[in-house]
This record gives C-alpha cells, sequence and structure tokens, in this order.
C-alpha cells in the first residue's frame, strides 16, 4: 500500500532546470521525498535530494523499477535533448524526447504514479506563425527536430488526459537563464553564455543575430511557475496540452545593452551560425494570459533585474 505522502522522481536532475528544482522540491518536501536521477555520476554540490538513480530515462524497465522501489507519486520527467543537438541526432532526439514520455503516460494510467510535469517549449510554434503576442491556440507548425518532438508530446499529453484522465501538466518553456548550472546545446543560450563570458573575458560573439527578438524567462519565475502549475487544483486547469509561458522578450543587442550598464567595457559582435534559422522560426514574444487566468502565473524579473542578479551570482561563482 502507497503512503498518502508525495514521492517525487526528477528525471534530468543534474540539468539547467533540474538542479534548480530539485533543490526547491527538497526545501519543500524534504530530502527523503525527492529521488534525483540522470545520466551522470551524483554530484552532492548539484543536488540536495535524499537519493539518487544513475540511469538511462530509456530503460524503460529501470525505470519502473525505480518508481516501485521508492513508491513514487509524481514525477518530474525533464530529461531531454535541446534544439541545436537535437538537429545533430534527429533519431536520438526523438527517442529520448517522446519515448519515456509515453512510458510515463502509461505508468500514470496504469495507476502506478498520480501526476506527472513535462516541459514543452516555443520551438513548438514553428514557421508561418505571426511573430508576436502569439496566443495558445495557433496552428502549430514546428520546422526543427525538437519542436516536432515537442508538439507529439503535446499531443500524447493531452490525449492521455483527454482519454485516461491522467494527471499530466506542461509548460511551453520560453529560453530559461540561469547561473547556477549552464544549459547545453540550447538556440537560446547565447542568452546564458553572453554573462559567462562578459565576466571573464569582456567580450561575447553571439550565435544569434542583432536583432533577432525571443522569449526568455529566469529560472527563479521558471521554477515558481511549475510550482505552481503542480499545485494548482486540477479542475481549474484548461490547457492539457501545455501552457503558453512568456516571460519577456528581447534581442541579443538588447541583451548586451543592458549588461553594459554594470560592465560598461563589454563589446558583443555577431556571427550567427545555424541556430540562427532555428530562432528565426521562433516566436518573439508570447500571450500568456491564460496561464495567468488559470493558475495564477505572474513574475518577479524583468531584463534589468534579471541581468542584475545574474552578473552579482556569476561574478561570486566565477571568484
Ligand atoms: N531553450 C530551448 C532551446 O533553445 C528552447 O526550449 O532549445
Amino acid at each position: 500500500m502507497k503512503s498518502d505522502k508525495e514521492k517525487i522522481l526528477i528525471t534530468g536532475a543534474l540539468g539547467q532546470i533540474g538542479t534548480e528544482l530539485t533543490n526547491r522540491l527538497v526545501e519543500i518536501h524534504g530530502a527523503e521525498n525527492v529521488v534525483a536521477s540522470g545520466l551522470d555520476r551524483w554530484n552532492k554540490n548539484l543536488t540536495s535530494a535524499g537519493f539518487y538513480e544513475r540511469m538511462d530515462v530509456t530503460n524503460t524497465q529501470l525505470v519502473r523499477q525505480v518508481i516501485k522501489d521508492y513508491e513514487i507519486t509524481t514525477v518530474y520527467h525533464l530529461a531531454s535533448l535541446l534544439s541545436g543537438t537535437s538537429e545533430k541526432q534527429p533519431l536520438f532526439a526523438w527517442r529520448l524526447n517522446l519515448e519515456p514520455l509515453l512510458h510515463f503516460c502509461e505508468m500514470a494510467k496504469e495507476g502506478l504514479i498520480q501526476k506527472i510535469f513535462w516541459p514543452s517549449s516555443i520551438a513548438v510554434f514553428g514557421k508561418g506563425i505571426p511573430k508576436e503576442n502569439v496566443g495558445q491556440d495557433v496552428v502549430l507548425n514546428p520546422t526543427t527536430v525538437y519542436g516536432i518532438s515537442k508538439m507529439a508530446g503535446e499531443k500524447w499529453c493531452e490525449y492521455y488526459h483527454d482519454h485516461f484522465g491522467v494527471d499530466i501538466r506542461s509548460i511551453r518553456y520560453p529560453g530559461l537563464i540561469s547561473w547556477k548550472t549552464p544549459a547545453g546545446g540550447g538556440t537560446t543560450d547565447y542568452a546564458v553564455e553572453i554573462f559567462y563570458e562578459a565576466i571573464e573575458e569582456g567580450k561575447y560573439t553571439s550565435f544569434i543575430s542583432k536583432n533577432t527578438a525571443m522569449p526568455m524567462l529566469y529560472m527563479d519565475d521558471a521554477i515558481n511557475a511549475t510550482l505552481k502549475l503542480m499545485n494548482a487544483p486540477k479542475n481549474e486547469l484548461t490547457v492539457h496540452s501545455s501552457y503558453n509561458l512568456g516571460g519577456m522578450s528581447f534581442t541579443p543587442a538588447a541583451l548586451a545593452a543592458e549588461i553594459k550598464k554594470e560592465i560598461p567595457s563589454f563589446e558583443i559582435d555577431y556571427q550567427p551560425d545555424f541556430r540562427q534559422q532555428i530562432a528565426d522560426s521562433w516566436p518573439a514574444s508570447i500571450d500568456d494570459s491564460v496561464a495567468k487566468k488559470d493558475w495564477g502565473l505572474q513574475y518577479d524579473f524583468d531584463i534589468a533585474a534579471m541581468t542584475h542578479d545574474m552578473l552579482k551570482n556569476l561574478k561570486l561563482k566565477l571568484g
């Protein structure tokens, strides 16, 4: 018999979102109720979870065993290949980004787990969609491997909810900016790299062009939003694919100008690579009014507050 206590498994727990979300979940639920998992060895400096399972999330047998052994009730399934890397390994990206999600949905259908969080992305929108203030219900037209996998995943989330009552919740994250753990292989990652290089080199060469605006979000706001969505009463949720989340919208030039306010000698130049084409297919800004209405989405950080906090914390971290 399972106890009533929430027992949480996080996949991708050593990744950019995973490290910070795991530590917040430990603060809320206690280390003994949080199991972190990932491909790498346990790094106690990165995660305060009470338990760590080194596992390949595509190994369905092993994942099922972990769910049973720890009597997991809630899964934050974060393991995923981001947009840039997915273009280089399309078949593996499809397998990693989709199959474990379906496996978790199946386990929820069987009643083995009660609740799932799964991240989608602004990559689902794609070509031919208006750039500004993109709404919740526009037709999705992704042209990247990553976007295709996220769009398919969203449809599966909705399917398992509608047909089997599976409680799976999702957010279309914009580019995520954080100082604790670097991202890897994303198109929006320039907005993280720029801070490291501003501090270490005083200059940065952006792989995204000067005036390309994309939606971005500071990690603190992303974690708060995720927890808020997961705590919302089920009957108040109207979107069972994935909620739009806009955060802020800025260009590399605007971010550089913001950094220059704190590091006046900072210089930026631009050498767009293959990720420019990905960025060109994504929205510049997002309408997230449905998330605001359904579960009270709100933000604490704008571009100035985020830049200040990033520089302050990274300077300390980098010594
Ligand atoms: N940050 C992601 C990426 O660039 C988008 O979800 O791949």
